[in-house]
């Protein structure tokens, strides 16, 4: 079996035309699914492949398909995330380009799943070219009948409405997403409830990334044993890893879950750029922590993962080689953070400027020693303590930055030059 799943069909001309897509078995699952299942079957049938979110967290999603009350008198609204903001991960940009078809069917055949009349595709705003892949892709797919008013003779109605996003990172956190679409500023919102119970409009929702959903039609037509067969016990299927920074080959590679992150690195990267040695890694986007050079002997899976004290998050893999600056490279992730807090919780607000304006002076040659214990203060204070993720995602980074790269720090704060000059391997 090849390797890919999602980018079987990834050089192939046309396959983002309707035409090519059902040359090479597309919307198949999609009559299989209305035909072959009820409902609730399908909801099974996913909660047994194993699938889990590649949104970053992992979460099952059959499990969370699962949670939506039953017999409730309220439409369910189905939100497919393709805000795809997070540092390092570029996965769902390619997989709308050049399959939106792929995403549609599995859409389609997940809103049957969940009694589900109208999606939302919430796509990333500087994302045009994807709304436009998307938006024929929508046309093409409704005047073959699979999208519209009684699906495929089914019975079954569903619209697909895109969404574009409104420009800014934590558009992509599931609750501001849902503010975004309902005309708001997207500030999270406290959960619970959970958007299975009350979401959009305070009506049941699911939300799911569309790796997640690419991969729908391939276990109606394959099964969920075959899916559940590939890669790791617990973390199964195929990953799109997406690795950047300075490696030789940076790109989207589609492996099995449980790939090392030495062989991703050494033969899929094709090794350090310039022959440098290799200094860290961030396996899972910029707010997972951060791995050392003598770390990188792990699979990258969920487990595996957290086992080694990071995440596989978003598979975002940023390699640094040593000619990094470990302090630069922190004060660019966090600058970040600063501007993306939406600001509606102190902690978040106030402590990612606090941790900017730290690393900044400690750049600019006048950090203090006691400097590097009151950015990692700063840091675990944030945690934990927002109402969304992002605080903690802002504090993660600094906190394993130091506890792996201690010795920069403290050498910087007590007037030595930066170790190495090149700070970040993306502007
Ligand atoms: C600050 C922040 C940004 C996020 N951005 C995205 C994103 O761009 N795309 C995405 O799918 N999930 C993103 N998530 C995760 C979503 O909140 C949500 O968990 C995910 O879309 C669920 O889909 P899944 O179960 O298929 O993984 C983000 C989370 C946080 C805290």
């Amino acid at each position: 079996m090849t390797n890919k799943i999602l980018f079987k069909y990834i050089d192939h001309p046309d396959q983002d035309k309707i035409a090519t897509y059902i040359e090479n078995g597309g919307y198949l699952a999609l009559r299989k699914a209305l035909k072959e299942f009820k409902p609730e079957e399908l909801v099974e049938l996913i909660k047994k492949s194993g699938l889990r979110g590649r949104g970053g967290a992992g979460f099952p999603t059959g499990l969370k398909w699962s949670f939506l009350p039953k017999n409730m008198n309220k439409p369910i609204y189905l939100i497919i995330n393709a805000d795809e903001s997070e540092p390092g991960t570029f996965k769902d940009r390619q997989l709308m380009e050049y399959n939106p078809h792929q995403l549609l069917e599995g859409t389609i055949i997940a809103a049957y799943a969940i009694k589900c009349h109208l999606v939302f595709i919430y796509i990333r705003g500087e994302f045009a070219y994807c709304a436009q892949q998307i938006s024929r892709a929508i046309q093409e797919a409704s005047s073959h009948g699979f999208v519209g008013k009684n699906i495929l003779g089914s019975g079954f109605d569903l619209d697909i409405h895109i969404y574009r996003g409104g420009g800014a990172y934590i558009c992509g956190e599931e609750t501001s997403l849902m503010e975004s679409i309902e005309g708001r500023r997207a500030l999270s919102r406290q959960k619970p409830p959970f958007p299975a119970i009350e979401g959009l409009w305070a009506c049941p929702t699911i939300i799911n990334n569309v790796e997640t959903i690419s991969n729908i039609p391939h276990i109606i037509n394959n099964g969920a044993e075959w899916f559940a067969s590939i890669g790791m016990a617990k973390s199964v299927g195929t990953k799109i890893y997406c690795l950047s920074g300075h490696v030789k080959r940076p790109g989207n590679y589609e492996l099995p879950m449980g790939v090392s992150l030495r062989e991703l690195i050494y033969e899929y990267g094709g090794g350090i750029i310039d022959d440098y040695a290799l200094k860290a890694v961030i396996p899972g986007g910029s707010s997972v922590p951060i791995l050392r050079a003598d770390e990188i002997d792990v699979k990258m899976d969920f487990e595996s993962l957290a086992e080694k004290g990071s995440m596989l998050g978003s598979a975002g893999v940023i390699v640094m080689h040593d000619g990094t600056c470990m302090v630069a490279a922190l004060q660019k992730l966090v600058k970040f953070y600063e501007h993306e807090s939406c600001g509606k919780c102190s902690p978040c607000r106030e402590g990612t400027n606090w941790m900017n304006k730290i690393l900044k002076r400690m750049l600019a040659g006048e950090g203090r020693p006691e400097d590097v214990d009151l950015l990692y203060d700063v840091a675990s204070n944030i945690i934990g303590n927002t109402v969304c993720p992002l605080g903690d995602a802002a504090a993660m980074p600094v906190m394993s930055f130091i506890r792996k790269f201690r010795d920069e720090f403290d050498n910087i704060c007590g007037g030595g030059k930066p170790y190495g000059t090149i700070s970040f391997p993306f502007r």
